[in-house]
């Protein structure tokens, strides 16, 4: 045992032989004066040395009061102190530790197992609300631990019969030392990383301290996590400030968004100084505005954050005025295509005319800020938070909040659309043509080899096919044969599609399972299985099996046995057999709620 080690155990050492001498003289006063003041000694000489290494724990601090409590007892009242710890010592003790556990989070000085938590945790993970929430919960299941000591400490007290040597020792030390080391601890160690997955996040675990030695931080972490990808910025356009639909919106994403250890930072346009654009331009020519005022402090943040959220309530079928003026003048971006490197949202609500609209093109301008949408998140609410079907609002923001969580952990890219494409082409000819105007924007395509290649730019190659005039020729004959075979077919006598590898996308694949339906394996089978599909396909759609027959439905059922939430290129990747599902699912890159024995039962099912 190192001599740090021995320091470390010196406060538990220095407890255990005051309760030892306690017990061996009965806590005679003649007996505990002198030896109390001895251990108190040698007790806070170890604090002091533990002050200039990782500090006394809040444990050793407990236990020094504890026993300088005694011993000051001992020495002010002898025969009453005597009386009491005679009793209660065992339980003072853990009441003692209680209030250590207890007392802190009711102040708001934060939880006594952040004292330990932090060797393990990199700073930067320290400011997640998962380990927040990890140390909420451990905290007060180590409160209830110590509850649980003091009561079995109490027993002897209360039963004379049981007041025995053996006895006491059993109830003051052995029980409550079985729920320290049996429970305690082993819950402890295992709760961080149970909570990280019922969140469907891999772990975060390091082995050693990370405040000695970094580089016991794995590589994978330091890139994804240590490079605080969390922040997400979002930007408000209506002037209800901390009373609006719309904040609420973003309160209901803010909440799951910290689940996932995200933090989101909401910007409110109004009442900030943004000038309207004049229409001089001036900006495509210098790269700025000439207006000094928090427009471009805000556009930084944008282009800083990890993702970004664009939201505003509708106002006569458009955005508020605070967010078009906002809109107007990003002009000195407008001209310069991002690579959508990071996810987005956009956020609307109406009174009932509009939110779809202005979602879309919310949708859209994510782009200024090199961001793709994940989704749109819209709603109705004629008042403050009064939402048309809340429920299903509060259920979408979840939904939209996990997707974006998932597509930065991932390190999603979107490839451009078709508008983007004419936009950026169009554009293209615009700066050339007036490169003396846009001076500014006619540098910056030329720095960034843009006039040659926009897909380049945003890192997505267009995949040249090699032609070959006799394959093209088979091909075309098999796509005319197979029309031929199966027109004027009756829908029941058409052949099977070869399988899941003939879907072109996960939805379809999904609709075409019920026609792999194997019947007779299905027996009496009476299930719905649900499917919530995220990624690069967004939608839910569930498979009713009944009297052996299987049937496919859009949205969500009203009672599902099994929920499958999944990425849709996962799943079109296991159902092809390209990735093995069990693997995926024990490594949380999907998730599976209800019946379990039903996810086993699919091979059979849909087995073709
Ligand atoms: C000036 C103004 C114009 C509005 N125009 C529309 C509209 O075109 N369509 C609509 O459905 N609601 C409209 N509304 C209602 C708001 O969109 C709706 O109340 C929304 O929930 C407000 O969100 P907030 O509380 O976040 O500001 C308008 C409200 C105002 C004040």
């Amino acid at each position: 045992m190192t001599p740090a080690k021995i320091l470390k155990l010196m406060p538990v050492f220095c407890l255990a032989l005051f309760f030892t001498l306690g017990e061996v003289f009965a806590y005679e006063p003649g007996v505990m004066r002198a030896s109390g003041v001895f251990l108190l000694a040698g007790l806070g000489i170890a604090l002091m040395a533990l002050r200039s290494r990782d500090g006394p724990s809040p444990v050793d601090i407990t236990i020094f009061i504890f026993i300088w409590l005694a011993v000051s007892g001992i020495w002010l009242a002898p025969l009453f102190t005597q009386k009491i710890l005679a009793g209660f010592a065992a339980a003072l003790l853990y009441a003692a530790l209680f209030l250590m556990a207890a007392l802190p989070p009711v102040l708001g000085l934060g939880f006594f197992t952040e004292f330990f938590a932090r060797k393990r945790t990199p700073p930067q993970l320290r400011e997640t609300d998962i380990y927040r929430k990890i140390n909420l919960h451990l905290n007060w299941f180590w409160a209830g631990i110590f509850v649980l000591c003091g009561l079995a400490g109490l027993v002897p007290a209360f039963w004379p019969d049981l007041a025995g040597h053996f006895t006491r020792l059993l109830f003051h030390t052995f029980i409550p030392l079985a729920f320290l080391l049996g429970v305690g601890f082993p819950l402890t160690r295992g709760y961080p990383d149970y909570y990280q997955r019922k969140l469907g996040l891999e772990p975060v675990t390091f082995e050693g301290d990370v405040e000695k030695n970094e580089s016991v931080i794995p590589r994978t972490i330091k890139e994804n996590v240590m490079s605080s990808q969390n922040k997400v910025v979002a930007v408000n356009g209506s002037p209800h400030v901390g009373m609006g639909s719309t904040d609420i919106m973003l309160d209901m994403l803010a909440e799951e968004l910290a689940l996932h250890g995200l933090d989101l930072e909401v910007i409110h346009l109004h009442g900030k100084d943004i000038g309207y654009c004049v229409g001089c331009a001036l900006c495509l020519n210098k790269g700025k505005c000439w207006q000094n005022d928090d427009h471009k402090k805000i556009t930084d943040k944008l282009f800083a954050a990890d993702a970004v959220i664009l939201a505003s309530p509708v106002y006569f079928r458009s955005v508020t005025g605070q967010m078009k003026t906002f809109f107007d003048r990003c002009l000195v971006h407008g001209h310069n295509p991002r690579a959508f490197s990071k996810p987005g949202l956009a956020v609307s609500v109406s009174a009932g005319w509009g939110e779809t609209e202005v979602g879309a093109y919310l949708a859209n301008s994510l782009h200024v800020f090199g961001a793709y949408s994940v989704g749109t998140f819209t709603a109705m609410a004629v008042s403050p938070g009064a939402f048309c079907g809340k429920e299903a609002v509060e259920a979408r923001a979840k939904d939209l909040a996990g997707d974006l969580a998932r597509a930065l952990k991932e390190k999603r890219r979107y490839p451009p659309t078709d508008q983007d494409f004419s936009f950026w082409s169009f554009m293209g000819w615009l700066v050339r043509e007036n490169k003396e105007i846009m001076a500014h924007d006619y540098e910056h395509w030329q720095e960034n080899g843009l006039f040659e290649s926009f897909e380049k730019f945003i890192g997505l190659s267009t995949e040249k096919v090699s032609y070959d005039s006799q394959m093209h020729e088979a091909w075309i004959k098999k796509v005319i044969s197979e029309a031929k075979n199966t027109s004027g077919v009756k829908e029941k006598d058409r052949k099977k599609p070869s399988g899941a590898a003939s879907a072109a996308s996960c939805y379809e694949l999904i609709e075409m399972m019920p026609r792999a339906f194997n019947s007779e394996k299905a027996g009496d089978l009476k299930a719905t299985i649900q499917f919530k599909v995220t990624g690069s396909e967004d939608f839910s759609a569930y498979l009713s099996i009944e009297n052996q027959k299987c049937l496919f439905q859009q949205g969500e059922a009203a009672k599902a046995d099994i929920v499958i939430t999944t990425p849709a290129d996962l799943w079109m990747d296991i159902s092809t057999g390209k990735v093995n599902g069990q693997t995926a699912f024990m490594s949380g890159k999907y998730q599976v709620k209800g019946d379990m024995s039903l996810l086993l039962k699919m091979g059979d099912l849909f087995g073709g």
